[in-house]
């Protein structure tokens, strides 16, 4: 047993400045604002448009103003995990690209794939390691630039993603109700055929037959996607709740990931959770894929008080998903 949790100690995001409106995507795909809001909740979102800039870029301005904020000595940092699934090449990890960047060179790490679960896979990853004593000084940092593997002459998908980065300082806390208290974690691997990049791995490496059928981009099944992820990303904070004996009077903030306001309020509705406890960005900057959490967490840490009792829940690619307790420790 450890006698230490994992907690956030600092937490800053980088968002490019392009601003992606849903009346411009109506110039490229057939679609419109109406569509857009009402079935998905999105107005805009933020586009990394400069050529040859990848997740990397991204994580380092958004680490820049997080060792600004915590007065961080680059060199104190043992562990670096990158959250993505638009690494900025296929390797070297982007991991040991941001560690060259930003001057971590007494750190090693990974990158993590796990779809739009990237947060909270990383998060219960970094937690082991922390809990088990040998670590004390974590950054966890999440980015996508799913713009890259986005068709916008899809409308099925042009309209939902966007681009962005999160910086997260992860450090030990001998106070044990504070940081992550509990995970649920799942993959199950029907979800392939429903929500993938079918190019550009060993199975359909880039050829020009595999960029004219468009395999470099994001395919989805909306509809099914849809179904699985109400009621797993529902059940799984249930479950949490229930196995923590936690009333819907008892979570300050509900943290989902942001790919549908729908899914969201579905969500937020089985726990027996009203509005103003769940907390939502999706109207301005999309779905960024793992660092939807993390991207809310950032914009609304002035919100949360020391204690507060926050629950995570993603659904993504795999399929992953799962929920997390968490109390906020700063
Ligand atoms: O983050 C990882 C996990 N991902 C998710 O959780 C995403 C889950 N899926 C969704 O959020 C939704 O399924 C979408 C937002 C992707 C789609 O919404 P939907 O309400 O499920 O729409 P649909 O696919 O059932 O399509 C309804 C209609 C269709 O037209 P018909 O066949 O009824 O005539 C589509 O062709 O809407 C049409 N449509 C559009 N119309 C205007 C699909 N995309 C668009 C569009 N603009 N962009």
């Amino acid at each position: 047993m450890s006698n230490v949790r994992a907690a956030i100690t600092g937490i800053e995001a980088y968002l490019p400045e392009y601003v992606l409106t849903n009346d411009e995507l109506s110039t490229l795909v057939d679609t419109n604002d109406e569509w857009i809001t009402s079935r998905v909740g999105i107005n805009t979102r933020r586009i990394l448009k400069e050529d040859g800039l990848g997740v990397s870029y991204m994580a380092e301005k958004a680490i820049e103003k997080l060792v600004k904020s915590k007065n961080l000595d680059p060199k104190e940092v043992d562990l670096v995990i990158c959250a993505t699934v638009t690494p900025d090449m296929v390797f070297p990890a982007t991991a040991n690209i941001i560690s060259d960047k930003c001057g971590f060179i007494n750190a090693w790490g990974f990158d993590l794939n796990a779809g739009c679960s990237g947060f909270i896979f990383s998060f219960e990853t970094v937690r082991t390691f922390i809990e088990s004593g040998r670590y004390k000084k974590a950054i966890l940092v999440t980015g996508e630039r799913l713009s890259s593997v986005t068709d916008y002459t899809d409308r099925q998908t042009c309209t939902l993603f966007g681009d962005g980065a999160v910086a997260m300082l992860i450090e030990p806390t001998s106070d044990m109700n504070l940081g992550l208290l509990d995970s649920i974690l799942h993959v199950d691997g029907i979800g392939r055929k429903f929500l993938y990049q079918p190019a550009g791995g060993s199975s359909h490496p880039a050829n020009t037959d595999t960029v004219n059928k468009h395999m470099h981009f994001i395919k989805q099944d909306g509809k099914t996607v849809f179904r699985y992820a109400v009621s797993r990303m529902a059940d799984v904070s249930v479950e949490l709740m229930e196995k923590h004996n936690l009333s819907a009077g008892d979570i300050a903030y509900l943290v989902p990931h942001q790919a549908n306001l729908r899914i969201i309020k579905a969500t937020g509705s089985r726990m027996g959770l009203t509005d103003d406890k769940i907390l939502v960005n999706i109207e301005k900057y999309g779905n960024v894929g793992g660092t939807s959490i993390p991207l809310v967490l950032c914009e609304f840490k002035d919100k949360f008080k020391k204690g507060d009792t926050l629950v995570f829940t993603a659904f993504g690619a795999g399929f992953t998903w799962g929920a997390e307790l968490y109390r906020w420790a700063i």
